[in-house]
Protein backbone atom coordinates (compact mmCIF):
# COMPACT_ATOMS: atom_id res chain seq x y z
CA UNK A 1 0.00 0.00 0.00
CA UNK A 2 1.36 3.69 -0.61
CA UNK A 3 1.49 6.23 1.55
CA UNK A 4 3.70 9.11 2.64
CA UNK A 5 7.02 9.22 3.77
CA UNK A 6 8.85 12.49 5.35
CA UNK A 7 11.39 13.72 3.07
CA UNK A 8 14.82 13.50 5.14
CA UNK A 9 16.76 17.27 5.16
CA UNK A 10 19.91 15.96 3.04
CA UNK A 11 22.70 17.06 6.17
CA UNK A 12 20.74 14.13 7.78
CA UNK A 13 20.68 11.82 5.58
CA UNK A 14 24.37 12.46 5.12
CA UNK A 15 25.08 12.12 8.45
CA UNK A 16 23.45 8.49 8.34
CA UNK A 17 21.53 9.46 11.84
CA UNK A 18 17.93 8.95 10.48
CA UNK A 19 18.70 8.23 6.73
CA UNK A 20 18.45 4.55 7.43
CA UNK A 21 14.71 4.70 9.25
CA UNK A 22 12.13 5.27 6.46
CA UNK A 23 10.02 7.44 8.35
CA UNK A 24 6.26 7.71 7.78
CA UNK A 25 4.56 10.86 7.72
CA UNK A 26 2.02 10.47 10.18
CA UNK A 27 2.11 8.65 12.97
CA UNK A 28 -1.06 7.13 15.44
CA UNK A 29 -1.32 7.44 18.55
CA UNK A 30 -2.42 4.54 21.06
CA UNK A 31 -2.83 6.57 24.59
CA UNK A 32 -5.71 6.31 26.27
CA UNK A 33 -7.45 3.76 24.62
CA UNK A 34 -7.42 1.12 27.66
CA UNK A 35 -9.67 -2.04 26.37
CA UNK A 36 -10.10 -0.73 22.55
CA UNK A 37 -6.17 -0.19 22.11
CA UNK A 38 -6.12 -4.12 20.34
CA UNK A 39 -8.67 -3.28 18.00
CA UNK A 40 -8.22 0.50 17.14
CA UNK A 41 -4.49 -0.34 16.34
CA UNK A 42 -5.42 -2.84 14.02
CA UNK A 43 -8.13 -0.57 12.61
CA UNK A 44 -5.38 2.25 12.35
CA UNK A 45 -2.86 -0.05 10.26
CA UNK A 46 -5.85 -1.42 8.05
CA UNK A 47 -6.58 2.62 7.13
CA UNK A 48 -3.05 3.11 6.47
CA UNK A 49 -0.97 4.28 9.75
CA UNK A 50 2.75 2.78 9.24
CA UNK A 51 3.82 4.54 12.06
CA UNK A 52 2.98 4.07 15.78
CA UNK A 53 3.67 5.94 19.17
CA UNK A 54 3.06 3.96 22.26
CA UNK A 55 4.77 4.17 25.68
CA UNK A 56 5.57 1.42 28.82
CA UNK A 57 3.73 3.38 31.04
CA UNK A 58 0.80 1.45 31.71
CA UNK A 59 -0.91 4.79 33.73
CA UNK A 60 -1.83 6.36 29.96
CA UNK A 61 -1.05 3.42 27.47
CA UNK A 62 -1.91 -0.07 26.80
CA UNK A 63 1.36 -1.04 25.24
CA UNK A 64 0.57 -4.70 25.48
CA UNK A 65 -2.75 -4.26 23.18
CA UNK A 66 -0.52 -2.22 21.12
CA UNK A 67 1.23 -5.58 20.49
CA UNK A 68 -2.01 -7.51 20.36
CA UNK A 69 -3.41 -5.12 17.69
CA UNK A 70 0.21 -5.83 15.42
CA UNK A 71 -0.38 -9.58 15.66
CA UNK A 72 -3.79 -9.25 14.59
CA UNK A 73 -2.40 -7.47 11.81
CA UNK A 74 0.61 -9.20 10.75
CA UNK A 75 -1.75 -12.61 11.24
CA UNK A 76 -4.65 -11.07 8.44
CA UNK A 77 -1.67 -9.62 5.73
CA UNK A 78 -2.00 -6.20 6.80
CA UNK A 79 1.20 -5.61 7.16
CA UNK A 80 4.38 -6.76 7.91
CA UNK A 81 6.73 -5.92 10.73
CA UNK A 82 9.31 -4.16 8.01
CA UNK A 83 6.12 -1.93 6.90
CA UNK A 84 6.44 -0.28 10.26
CA UNK A 85 8.04 2.81 11.96
CA UNK A 86 7.44 1.53 16.01
CA UNK A 87 8.25 4.18 18.56
CA UNK A 88 7.55 3.65 22.59
CA UNK A 89 9.00 5.52 25.91
CA UNK A 90 10.59 4.98 28.67
CA UNK A 91 8.89 6.91 31.60
CA UNK A 92 10.61 7.78 34.62
CA UNK A 93 8.73 6.67 37.89
CA UNK A 94 6.91 9.56 38.51
CA UNK A 95 4.71 9.58 35.79
CA UNK A 96 3.76 6.05 36.53
CA UNK A 97 1.38 4.04 38.73
CA UNK A 98 2.08 1.31 40.64
CA UNK A 99 2.09 -0.64 37.59
CA UNK A 100 5.77 -0.68 36.64
CA UNK A 101 7.90 -1.86 34.08
CA UNK A 102 11.01 -2.27 35.85
CA UNK A 103 11.61 -2.48 39.58
CA UNK A 104 11.71 1.02 41.28
CA UNK A 105 15.01 0.07 43.28
CA UNK A 106 17.29 -0.64 40.40
CA UNK A 107 19.35 2.14 39.20
CA UNK A 108 18.16 4.18 36.41
CA UNK A 109 20.02 2.23 34.04
CA UNK A 110 18.86 -0.98 35.07
CA UNK A 111 15.28 0.18 35.00
CA UNK A 112 15.98 1.53 31.69
CA UNK A 113 16.92 -1.93 29.77
CA UNK A 114 14.10 -3.53 31.98
CA UNK A 115 11.58 -1.11 30.44
CA UNK A 116 12.80 -1.62 26.95
CA UNK A 117 12.70 -5.66 27.30
CA UNK A 118 9.27 -5.16 28.29
CA UNK A 119 8.42 -3.56 25.70
CA UNK A 120 9.71 -5.26 23.10
CA UNK A 121 8.21 -8.30 24.63
CA UNK A 122 4.99 -6.34 24.43
CA UNK A 123 5.34 -5.61 21.06
CA UNK A 124 6.54 -8.80 19.45
CA UNK A 125 9.84 -7.33 18.31
CA UNK A 126 13.22 -7.12 18.42
CA UNK A 127 13.87 -4.00 17.95
CA UNK A 128 11.53 -0.47 17.76
CA UNK A 129 12.61 1.82 15.35
CA UNK A 130 12.26 4.83 17.69
CA UNK A 131 13.01 4.80 21.67
CA UNK A 132 11.91 8.18 23.56
CA UNK A 133 12.37 9.53 26.90
CA UNK A 134 9.36 10.08 27.75
CA UNK A 135 9.95 13.26 29.93
CA UNK A 136 12.89 14.48 31.58
CA UNK A 137 12.80 14.27 35.34
CA UNK A 138 12.63 18.06 36.24
CA UNK A 139 10.72 20.58 34.12
CA UNK A 140 13.54 22.62 35.47
CA UNK A 141 16.37 21.33 33.11
CA UNK A 142 18.24 18.59 32.11
CA UNK A 143 19.62 16.67 35.24
CA UNK A 144 22.27 13.85 36.11
CA UNK A 145 19.05 11.76 36.01
CA UNK A 146 18.74 12.66 32.54
CA UNK A 147 21.84 12.16 31.42
CA UNK A 148 22.23 8.32 33.49
CA UNK A 149 18.61 7.56 31.70
CA UNK A 150 19.91 9.30 28.37
CA UNK A 151 23.83 6.96 28.42
CA UNK A 152 21.29 4.07 28.98
CA UNK A 153 19.33 5.00 26.11
CA UNK A 154 22.53 5.45 24.22
CA UNK A 155 23.51 1.73 24.93
CA UNK A 156 19.96 0.77 24.15
CA UNK A 157 20.51 1.68 20.22
CA UNK A 158 24.02 0.81 20.11
CA UNK A 159 22.83 -2.83 21.45
CA UNK A 160 20.32 -2.63 17.98
CA UNK A 161 17.20 -2.52 20.33
CA UNK A 162 15.88 1.18 18.60
CA UNK A 163 17.63 2.47 15.69
CA UNK A 164 16.81 5.78 16.62
CA UNK A 165 16.10 7.93 19.96
CA UNK A 166 14.07 11.13 21.24
CA UNK A 167 13.40 12.92 23.60
CA UNK A 168 9.58 14.47 25.13
CA UNK A 169 8.02 17.07 26.57
CA UNK A 170 11.36 19.34 26.45
CA UNK A 171 12.09 22.94 26.69
CA UNK A 172 14.47 25.01 24.87
CA UNK A 173 16.06 25.21 27.98
CA UNK A 174 15.87 21.31 28.25
CA UNK A 175 17.53 20.64 24.51
CA UNK A 176 20.36 23.72 24.92
CA UNK A 177 21.53 21.96 28.45
CA UNK A 178 21.54 18.17 27.19
CA UNK A 179 24.20 19.40 24.37
CA UNK A 180 25.90 21.38 26.78
CA UNK A 181 26.62 18.01 28.28
CA UNK A 182 28.10 16.64 25.02
CA UNK A 183 25.48 14.08 24.70
CA UNK A 184 24.66 12.52 21.07
CA UNK A 185 21.60 15.03 20.07
CA UNK A 186 17.80 13.00 19.81
CA UNK A 187 16.63 11.99 16.56
CA UNK A 188 13.32 13.14 17.40
CA UNK A 189 11.51 15.72 20.02
CA UNK A 190 7.67 14.94 20.40
CA UNK A 191 6.00 17.91 22.03
CA UNK A 192 2.55 18.91 22.73
CA UNK A 193 2.09 21.68 19.80
CA UNK A 194 0.77 25.31 21.18
CA UNK A 195 -0.27 27.49 17.98
CA UNK A 196 -0.08 30.58 20.18
CA UNK A 197 3.53 29.59 21.10
CA UNK A 198 4.17 29.89 17.42
CA UNK A 199 3.44 26.00 17.71
CA UNK A 200 6.62 25.41 19.54
CA UNK A 201 8.66 28.21 17.90
CA UNK A 202 11.84 28.07 19.46
CA UNK A 203 12.02 24.37 20.11
CA UNK A 204 10.93 23.89 16.29
CA UNK A 205 13.84 26.41 14.88
CA UNK A 206 16.62 24.05 17.25
CA UNK A 207 15.30 20.78 15.96
CA UNK A 208 15.75 22.53 12.44
CA UNK A 209 19.53 24.00 13.29
CA UNK A 210 20.84 19.96 14.66
CA UNK A 211 18.21 18.06 11.33
CA UNK A 212 16.08 16.53 14.91
CA UNK A 213 12.75 15.38 13.90
CA UNK A 214 9.69 17.25 15.60
CA UNK A 215 7.07 15.32 16.80
CA UNK A 216 3.82 17.40 17.12
CA UNK A 217 0.81 15.82 19.12
CA UNK A 218 -2.22 17.51 20.49
CA UNK A 219 -2.40 19.52 17.50
CA UNK A 220 -6.19 19.55 17.45
CA UNK A 221 -6.88 19.74 20.92
CA UNK A 222 -4.31 22.14 21.70
CA UNK A 223 -5.56 25.02 19.35
CA UNK A 224 -9.47 24.80 19.74
CA UNK A 225 -9.78 28.16 18.76
CA UNK A 226 -7.38 28.02 16.04
CA UNK A 227 -9.36 25.31 14.57
CA UNK A 228 -12.56 26.66 14.79
CA UNK A 229 -11.04 29.92 12.79
CA UNK A 230 -10.14 27.79 10.06
CA UNK A 231 -13.54 26.37 9.45
CA UNK A 232 -13.88 28.62 6.14
CA UNK A 233 -10.45 28.13 4.97
CA UNK A 234 -10.75 24.90 5.08
CA UNK A 235 -13.68 24.78 3.20
CA UNK A 236 -12.37 26.77 0.42
CA UNK A 237 -9.73 24.14 0.27
CA UNK A 238 -12.23 21.36 0.26
CA UNK A 239 -10.99 20.01 3.66
CA UNK A 240 -11.73 20.10 6.97
CA UNK A 241 -10.25 22.31 9.37
CA UNK A 242 -8.48 19.10 10.57
CA UNK A 243 -6.65 18.44 8.12
CA UNK A 244 -5.63 22.31 7.19
CA UNK A 245 -3.60 21.71 10.59
CA UNK A 246 -2.39 18.28 9.86
CA UNK A 247 -1.11 19.51 6.37
CA UNK A 248 0.12 22.58 7.98
CA UNK A 249 2.18 20.51 10.61
CA UNK A 250 3.66 18.37 7.42
CA UNK A 251 4.39 21.63 5.39
CA UNK A 252 6.66 23.22 8.23
CA UNK A 253 8.36 19.37 8.40
CA UNK A 254 7.01 18.20 11.43
CA UNK A 255 5.39 14.62 12.24
CA UNK A 256 2.00 14.95 13.67
CA UNK A 257 0.26 12.67 15.86
CA UNK A 258 -3.14 11.60 15.70
CA UNK A 259 -4.99 9.32 18.44
CA UNK A 260 -8.22 9.52 16.86
CA UNK A 261 -10.84 6.49 17.83
CA UNK A 262 -12.77 7.06 15.00
CA UNK A 263 -12.83 5.47 11.76
CA UNK A 264 -14.18 8.24 9.60
CA UNK A 265 -11.59 10.80 11.13
CA UNK A 266 -8.47 8.37 10.77
CA UNK A 267 -8.82 8.12 6.68
CA UNK A 268 -9.73 12.01 6.80
CA UNK A 269 -6.68 12.16 8.75
CA UNK A 270 -4.03 10.74 6.08
CA UNK A 271 -5.87 12.52 3.63
CA UNK A 272 -4.90 15.54 4.86
CA UNK A 273 -1.32 15.16 3.26
CA UNK A 274 -3.44 15.66 -0.41
CA UNK A 275 -4.27 19.66 1.07
CA UNK A 276 -2.15 21.62 -0.95
CA UNK A 277 -0.80 24.70 0.72
CA UNK A 278 0.88 27.71 -0.87
CA UNK A 279 4.30 28.93 1.26
CA UNK A 280 2.28 32.20 2.03
CA UNK A 281 -0.81 30.30 3.27
CA UNK A 282 1.60 27.99 5.67
CA UNK A 283 3.20 31.53 6.72
CA UNK A 284 0.13 32.79 7.56
CA UNK A 285 -1.32 29.93 9.89
CA UNK A 286 1.99 29.54 11.28
CA UNK A 287 1.65 33.18 13.09
CA UNK A 288 -2.03 32.78 13.45
CA UNK A 289 -2.04 32.83 17.07
CA UNK A 290 1.66 33.50 18.29
N1 LIG B 1 4.77 12.44 24.79
C1 LIG B 1 3.70 12.70 25.49
O1 LIG B 1 3.77 13.06 26.67
C2 LIG B 1 2.34 12.59 24.85
C3 LIG B 1 1.25 13.24 25.45
C4 LIG B 1 0.01 13.15 24.81
C5 LIG B 1 -0.13 12.43 23.63
N2 LIG B 1 0.95 11.79 23.11
C6 LIG B 1 0.80 10.95 21.90
O2 LIG B 1 0.07 11.66 20.91
C7 LIG B 1 -1.09 10.90 20.54
C8 LIG B 1 -2.17 11.84 20.12
O3 LIG B 1 -2.63 12.55 21.25
P1 LIG B 1 -3.26 13.99 21.12
O4 LIG B 1 -3.03 14.69 22.39
O5 LIG B 1 -2.80 14.59 19.85
O6 LIG B 1 -4.80 13.83 21.09
P2 LIG B 1 -5.73 12.67 20.61
O7 LIG B 1 -5.85 11.68 21.67
O8 LIG B 1 -5.29 12.24 19.25
O9 LIG B 1 -7.06 13.43 20.46
C9 LIG B 1 -7.35 14.02 19.25
C10 LIG B 1 -8.76 14.54 19.33
O10 LIG B 1 -9.02 15.08 18.05
C11 LIG B 1 -10.14 14.41 17.50
N3 LIG B 1 -9.90 14.23 16.07
C12 LIG B 1 -8.92 13.56 15.44
N4 LIG B 1 -9.04 13.66 14.11
C13 LIG B 1 -10.12 14.44 13.90
C14 LIG B 1 -10.75 14.93 12.75
N5 LIG B 1 -10.31 14.61 11.52
N6 LIG B 1 -11.84 15.73 12.89
C15 LIG B 1 -12.29 16.06 14.12
N7 LIG B 1 -11.74 15.62 15.26
C16 LIG B 1 -10.66 14.81 15.15
C17 LIG B 1 -10.30 13.13 18.23
O11 LIG B 1 -11.64 12.75 18.29
P3 LIG B 1 -12.14 11.33 17.67
O12 LIG B 1 -11.52 10.26 18.50
O13 LIG B 1 -13.61 11.40 17.79
O14 LIG B 1 -11.66 11.34 16.25
C18 LIG B 1 -9.77 13.48 19.63
O15 LIG B 1 -10.79 14.03 20.41
C19 LIG B 1 -1.39 10.06 21.78
O16 LIG B 1 -2.19 8.94 21.49
C20 LIG B 1 0.01 9.67 22.20
O17 LIG B 1 0.48 8.61 21.40
C21 LIG B 1 2.18 11.88 23.68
Amino acid sequence: MAYGRILLPPRARRQGRLGLVQLPDFLYGTAWKEDRTPALTEQALRAGFRGIDTANQRRHYFEAGVGQGLAAAYRAGVVTRADLFLQTKFTHQAGQDHRLPYDPAADLSTQVAQSMASSLEHLGTDHVDSYVLHGPASGRGWSPDDVEVWAAMVKERDAGRTRLLGVSNVSLRHLEQMAATGAEMPGFVQNRCFARFGWDRDVRSFCTDRTIVYQGFSLLTANPEVVHHLTDFAAAHNATPAQVVFRFAQAVGMLPLTGTTDAGHMTEDLASRAVTLSAEEVRAIESLAG
